[in-house]
């Protein structure tokens, strides 16, 4: 196959970006998409500075038309990441409903509309792989973030239904689960668990964040991307359905 295109949803900043960066060194061409243009347009500029293949589009992950338009006018798409998220610490009695129904808005239904235009024009070119970004919260919980586990359990089941729908041609999905990774998401998070449980942000990465891991250690953009890399190759064509776990050892107790 000539050059992989790889389109990446909320690829304007933290996780998307670093997984873009990393793809695009490895020769993939990436299409960039966020809700916010100027930032997928960043993340596609700063590749192309650096030599590769980037191309930036708007796109709302909850708006199956616009999406639509997206796949209509980038190309063919080999790859695609749905990655796009948002999170909300509150405990389930203080916890806004309509902001319960955003998160599973764009991080459940988000990747099934993606998922569903992507799959249709990969069954026509008869290839694909799709990778999500799960959590470890797709496999655990933790207090005070019940939208987002919600959301991110329910990525699985989308995952493997759509690796049984998609078996018969050589399409996969893949659903990768990565404990904590520094990002203006987890940045913003650290000041809101602080408030809701009345410590420190110092307090809030060693004795919430990486005390469950035995590594201690957040997870780098490196890992993910190389993670997705291999998800992108032929030695991975028959995983499929499967959570790939990047946890430091979180769930080994
Ligand atoms: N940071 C972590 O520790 C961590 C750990 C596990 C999983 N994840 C997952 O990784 C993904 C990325 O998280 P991050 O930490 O990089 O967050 P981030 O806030 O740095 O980036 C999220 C991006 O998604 C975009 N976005 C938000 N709503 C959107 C929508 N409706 N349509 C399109 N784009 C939208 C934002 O504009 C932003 O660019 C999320 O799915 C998150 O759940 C993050």
């Amino acid at each position: 196959m000539s050059t992989q295109r790889v389109l990446i949803t909320g690829a304007g900043s933290g996780i998307g970006q670093g997984i873009a960066h990393y793809l695009a060194g490895q020769g993939f061409a990436i299409v960039a998409t966020d809700i916010q243009l100027e930032s997928a347009q960043a993340t596609a500029d700063a590749i192309n500075s650096a030599g590769g293949d980037a191309t930036a589009y708007a796109m709302d992950v909850t708006d199956e038309a616009q999406t639509e338009s997206v796949f209509d006018s980038a190309g063919p798409i080999h790859g695609v990441i749905n990655n796009a998220g948002i999170q909300h610490i509150d405990p389930i009695e203080d916890f806004p409903k309509d902001r319960w129904a955003q998160l599973i808005q764009i991080m459940l239904v988000g990747p099934a509309i993606t998922t569903g235009v992507a799959v249709k024009r990969m069954r026509a070119q008869g290839y694909g792989r799709i990778i999500n970004l799960g959590s470890i919260h797709g496999l655990i919980a933790s207090p005070y973030k019940s939208a987002y586990i919600s959301a991110k359990h329910g990525l699985m089941g989308l995952s493997k239904t759509v690796a049984l729908e998609t078996a018969d041609t050589d399409i996969t999905i893949n659903t990768v689960c990565p404990a904590y990774v520094k990002t203006p998401l987890v940045e913003k998070q650290i000041a809101d668990q602080a408030r809701t449980r009345g410590i420190t942000e110092d307090e809030v990465i060693t004795q919430v964040m990486l005390k469950p891991m035995p590594k201690k250690a957040f997870i780098s953009f490196e890992e993910l991307g190389g993670t997705c890399a291999y998800l992108m190759s032929p030695a991975a064509r028959n995983m499929t359905g499967q959570a790939l776990v990047i946890d430091g050892g979180w769930t080994c107790s």
